[in-house]
């Protein structure tokens, strides 16, 4: 082809999605087991009928709400085609070229992605040996090209969470004009009440920028939505970068319908930390060090056995997620899911 493309575009590493695979149980995107509540299919199905129609390009209705249930103004909020989409925006609305963008490693494997195509430089800073944000290390990390902080809290994969005194320590040693972003996509499976609820942070804090997701506790992952709460100014400009109509209009309703349903959700979520901790205990009763998880998910660090450990869950029909070299995290599904899961590990050689 002779039209020249972007060539920093051929270092972009590939999204890798977890694998469905046919008469396997997944347990490798951390979705809930759980399809959505009827009254959420039903708003679905009640406005797929009016699916002729464009969605409403500013969301109001929903970013109202979001106002409602978090006491926000919500000049504040903007809601995205995923949180995913968001974290993109972030990149787009904040940094120029040459920039740099920090964030742990490993962590969401969206961050070097939307950094390099928001044209920043993405800066990893290793988790410690604890397999935990090094703060320490990732204040050290910033200079004065750095524009923006991912702290992912909890960590997608490793499942550990940041404590209220660690990540306020370190947000005092942000220089004020770094954008921190706190992205909780499994803040519903949060049981340490030392874990802070980002929002309780804004106010002390106007550099930072909380993402939460209807994909996990909400059960709406292939529907598409997520939302920032940022100051006014940046939300505005959230906005105004996201490409028009990216909320399409069964997500909208998809979501304000869970939000009327969040007790029996939260609910769901508590039987699946409950789930957690028990394949949490039993992996370690196996003799797997697991790392304790505050997400719907556990990581095992495997190291060099990663693959060969996920292609031994796959044999046994379920299908894990596979970071390798470092090591696998595996989804919290129902407890036959689980049971089924243990038992590959259980029978895994080592
Ligand atoms: C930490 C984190 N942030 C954001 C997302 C994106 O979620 P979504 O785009 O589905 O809202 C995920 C998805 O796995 C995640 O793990």
């Amino acid at each position: 082809m002779s039209v020249p493309l972007r060539p920093d575009l051929a270092a972009l590493p590939a999204y890798v999605a977890g694998r469905t695979v046919p008469g396997a149980i997944k347990l490798a995107s951390n979705e809930m087991p759980l399809p959505p509540l009827p009254p959420v299919l039903d708003a679905i199905a009640r406005t797929a009928a009016a699916g002729n129609r464009y969605p409403d390009i500013g969301v109001t209705a929903l970013t109202a709400r979001l106002a409602q249930e978090h006491d926000l103004d919500a000049a504040r909020i903007a809601v995205g085609c995923g949180s995913v989409a968001l974290c993109q925006q972030l990149v787009q609305a904040v940094c120029s070229p040459g920039d740099e963008v920090v964030f742990a490693w490993r962590s969401f494997e969206a961050y070097p992605i939307v950094s390099l195509i928001g044209h920043a430089r993405g800066v990893p800073v290793p988790l410690d040996a604890g397999h935990v944000h090094d703060l320490d290390a990732m204040a050290a990390a910033i200079t004065p090209s750095t524009r923006m902080v991912f702290v992912c809290n909890p960590n997608n994969p490793t499942g550990t969470a940041v404590r209220r005194d660690a990540l306020v320590a370190f947000l005092d040693r942000v220089p004020e004009h770094v954008v921190v972003v706190l992205d909780e996509a499994y803040r519903e499976f949060v049981t340490d009440p030392e874990v802070p609820d980002g929002l309780t942070l804004l106010g002390a804090h106007p550099n930072v920028v909380v993402l939460r997701t209807f994909s996990k506790a909400h059960r709406l992952a292939g529907l598409r939505v997520g939302f920032a709460v940022a100051p006014p100014e940046l939300a505005a400009t959230l906005r105004s970068v996201s490409i028009p109509f990216s909320v399409n209009s069964l997500a909208q309703a998809a979501a304000i319908a869970a939000l009327d349903v969040l007790g029996q959700l939260q609910a769901d979520c508590d039987d699946t930390v409950r789930e957690r901790a028990r394949v949490e205990a039993a992996l370690r009763e196996l003799g797997y060090a697991v790392p304790p998880s505050e997400a719907n998910f556990v990581w095992l660090p495997l190291g060099e056995e990663t693959t060969r450990f996920s292609e031994h869950a796959l044999e046994n029909k379920v299908v894990v997620r596979a970071f390798s070299p470092d090591g696998v995290r595996v989804s919290a599904g129902t407890p036959e899911e689980n049971d089924l899961f243990l038992s590959a590990a259980a029978s895994f050689p080592r």
